[in-house]
This record gives structure tokens, sequence and C-alpha cells, in this order.
């Protein structure tokens, strides 16, 4: 039980104790019938005051807590509770008031949890995002937009879009998503720093459930890679056209002139058809090569891996180069481990020692020494390839791996190359989860170092 005399009734009995006091006073003055009268109206006074304070202890003080409580939850504090152990109705509506704070504070984790995730994924996704209202005014940019166009949140929250984005392009996709209240694409270049980005931007209209325009969202990707991937495509098919021309144009010219009378002066007609025939061998190693590279570049490419004897594979190989090598007087030397085994598609190991080798000794010059290295590295097979021919420049290393790419355009047309043999050792490595790197300098030599996985389990671990 809760003391009697608490705080808020302190004036009434200071009052009474006031009264009683005055009554004091007068009863000396009183006859004796006034005085039973007087305590009589005390002892019923002194009641009245106790029924008051239980009455207040009982009903008022704990109503009174419960508005206090409600005005915690108002304010949103859903952690607070009426304590206070008395049953009947008020003790109901206190327990009431507590599951409701419960409920209520489980609605609020639950939307806390569910804004927090939307904000993640508006945050973490690969697209810029904004969101206007039907006025204008940018109520939301997430990160990636802010990664693409700088400054910071606030600088756009609450602003008139077009006082605050500079772009054109993103004005035109607003300005066009409301009047024709469908989805709008365009696209534009943004530099971000020195780096160039393409940006495609769809504005998409947002109605309410009248079917009435409330805003705009934009979506802003960054298509940088995908116009990349569209300018190789055409670069590819340009090359391509290129390379196919220059031989059919001299067969074609070639055996027009033979037709046309040359072919009756035997010399004429035997050098004819020797450029005919290097032409058409050339057409057809070109067509090999970039049926090769289509090959590795199909999406549905699966490399056959079987156990492959490595110093066999080099025996396969070094007859077609020995006599290359031999022809420009080119010191050719083999260092190969003993037992090197490899889990790869042996043919495709082969054609990377071809064109390294075929590389070496094209870029080497006459007397010059070419070298192969296969030993085994932790998990690797190394494979080296060291000459000590012309080398390559420093800026020229990151795009010899490019299709057609050639350091000396004319240089390597005589040696008969098309520019594609790196590109498919490239492609080779990769499929077999490799690294391949050059050392080279100018005027020195260069050397190429393949590590491929001994076996595909130590690819896929290495991968992981
Ligand atoms: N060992 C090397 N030394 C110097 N330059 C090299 C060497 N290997 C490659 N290069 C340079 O890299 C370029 C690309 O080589 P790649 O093998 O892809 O083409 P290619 O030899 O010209 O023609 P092919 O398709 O017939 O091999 C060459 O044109 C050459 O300029
Ligand atoms: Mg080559």
């Amino acid at each position: 039980m809760k003391p009697l005399f608490t705080k808020p009734l302190l004036p009434y009995h200071a009052g009474f104790f006031l009264l009683v006091a005055v009554t004091g006073i007068v009863i000396s003055q009183l006859t004796t019938e006034y005085i039973i009268l007087f305590s009589i109206l005390a002892v019923e006074y002194f009641i009245l005051v106790v029924i008051m304070l239980h009455v207040y202890d009982k009903y008022m003080k704990p109503v009174k807590k419960a508005a206090q409580t409600v005005d915690e939850f108002i304010k949103g504090n859903y952690r607070a509770r009426v304590h206070h152990s008395t049953g009947g109705s008020i003790g109901e509506l206190s327990d009431k008031l507590n599951v409701l704070a419960r409920n209520m504070s489980e609605f609020k984790i639950q939307e806390q949890v569910q804004e927090e995730q939307l904000s993640t994924v508006i945050d973490n996704t690969q697209s810029g995002l904004i969101l206007i209202d039907d006025k204008g005014y940018i109520h939301l940019v997430n990160r990636k937009f802010i990664s693409l166009f700088g400054g910071e949140t606030h600088d756009y929250h609450g602003y008139l879009y077009y006082d605050v984005l500079a772009n054109e392009t993103i004005h035109e996709t607003v300005q066009e998503t409301f009047l024709y209240e469908r989805n709008i694409i365009h696209s534009f270049t943004q530099f971000i720093g020195v780096d160039k980005k393409y940006i495609e931007i769809i504005g998409a209209p947002i109605f309410n459930e009248r079917n009435m325009l409330r805003g705009a969202v934009l979506l802003l990707y960054d298509i940088t890679h995908l116009k990349k991937l569209e300018l190789m495509r055409k670069d590819f098919v340009a090359n391509v056209s290129h390379e196919l021309k220059t031989p059919i144009t001299s067969i074609s010219g070639f055996a027009e002139t033979l037709l046309n009378g040359a072919m009756d002066d035997k010399d004429t007609l035997r050098d004819f058809l020797m450029i005919i025939h290097d032409e058409s061998t050339r057409l057809q190693e070109l067509i090999e090569d970039l049926l090769k590279l289509s090959r590795l570049e199909k999406d549905d490419f699966k490399l056959v891996r079987t156990t492959v004897d490595v110093n066999s594979l080099v025996s396969e190989v070094m007859p077609i180069i020995t006599q290359r090598a031999e022809q420009k007087g080119i010191d050719l030397k083999t260092d190969v481990a003993d037992d090197v085994m490899l889990e790869a598609e042996a043919q495709q190991v082969k054609q990377i020692l071809i064109n390294l080798l075929s590389n070496a000794i094209s870029y080497t010059p006459e007397s010059g020494e070419v070298r192969l290295a296969i030993s085994e590295e932790d998990n690797n097979v190394h494979i080296q390839v060291v000459d000590n021919g012309i080398g390559i420049s420093e800026d020229a290393i990151p795009r010899i791996f490019e299709r057609f790419y050639r350091v000396d355009k004319a240089r390597s047309r005589n040696t008969g190359g098309t520019g594609l043999g790196l590109a498919i050792v490239k492609h080779i490595v990769d499929v077999h989860d490799g690294t391949i790197l050059v050392d080279s300098e100018q005027g020195e030599g260069s050397v190429f170092h393949v590590y491929l996985p001994k076996s595909e389990e130590v690819s896929s671990q290495s991968m992981g």
C-alpha cells in the first residue's frame, strides 16, 4: 500500500490544520454542546479526507500515469510502460496500454528494418537513381548517382532538378517524361576525372492510385563497357575486312594480269603463281586464326582437359620451330624440366608454344638466340619464351594482345603476321585460368611468361 499522505494533497492538509487551530481558539470560548458538535464535524472531515486520499491513490493516480505514458507514445517512445499493480478496470487499461506499446514498438522495428533494406538496395544498386516530384523537386538521389555526378546528398535533396543538375539530357528526359507520361530513354557522355563514361538515362513517370502523375524516377546506367564492346566489334569487322581484302585484291590482280596475256611468259607465270599461292596461304591462315578465336570466345566453349606430358608436347612442336629457326640462323635452346605434367587441352598448349616461339623467331634478327624454358612452380607450370630480338616498347606492351595489333605493321606483314597470334595465346591462357606476363625492352629482347595451373582443382581453388 502506498503512503496515504502524498504531495498533491498537502495544501488541503495545511488548510485543515489551520481550520483546527482557528476552531480551537473559537471552542475555548464556547459551551459543551458546541464543543461536541465541532468534534463530530472534525471527525467527519477527517473521514472524508481519508476517503478522498484513497480514491486519489486508486483511481486518479493510475489514470494520470496512463496519460503520461500515452504522452510518451505520442512522442514516439514506444518503450514507455504503465507500472501499476491495481486490478479492476484501471489495471486492465494499464495492461492494454502496455500491449499496445509492445505492438507499436514491433511495428516500428519492422518499419525501420524495411526502410533500411530499401535504402540499402537503392544505395547499392549499380544504377544511378533520382526521384523527382511533380513540381520538379528532388526527393532522393542514391550513392551511384553521387559517384557519377559528384557532390553530396544534401546538395540535391529539396532542390529543383534544373537548379542543381546542369546536364541538358537529364532536363530533356524529365520534361519529356512529364509531357508524354511514358518511359523516355536517352544517352549522354559524362567525364569522371579523365574517364569518359557513356550513360543511358531512363525516365519513368510515377502515378498515384487515381492515375494522376505524381513525379518521375530517373535511372542512370553506366553503359561504357557496352559501348566499348560495340566499338571493338565495329573495329573487328573493319579489321577483318581490311585483312581479307589485301590478299584477295592481290590474288585477283595477279590472276587478271596472267589472263590478260602475262601467262604466256613462263617466268612471269611462275612468279605470279608463287605470289597467288603465298597470298592464298596467308588468307587460309587468317581464316584459320579467326576460327580458332571464335571457337575460344564461344559462350559454350568447353575445355577438354587431359593429362599432358609437357616433354612429349615440346618434342611434337620442336620440328616445326627448329626448321624456321635454322632458316634464320637462330640459336634455339630448350630447357624443359623432367616429368612435368599438366591437366590441360594439349592442342591448345601446343598452340601457345607455337605462337610464342614463332614470334620470338620472327622478331629476332638473324643469328639471334631464342630459348624455351619450362618448369614447375608451386601449383603452376611456368613456360618462358626468351629472345634477344627487337623487343617491344613500353607503351605497346599493353596492346599486343589485341586482335590485329602489330607494333610495326609493315615488318609484321613481311613475316606473314596477321596480328592474331597473341590474341589467341591470351584466350587460351584465360580459358585455362592461367596468367600471361611480358617483360621486354626495346632493342634488348623479350620474355613471355605463361603460368598455367597444373590441374583443374588448383585453378578453381585459386579462382575461389
Ligand atoms: N617476341 C617478340 N618480340 C618483339 N615483338 C613482338 C614479339 N612478339 C610479338 N611482338 C609484337 O606483337 C605484335 C602482335 O603479335 P601477334 O603474334 O599477335 O601478331 P603477329 O605476329 O604480327 O601475327 P600472327 O597472327 O601471324 O602471329 C607483333 O606484330 C609484334 O609487333
Ligand atoms: Mg605472331
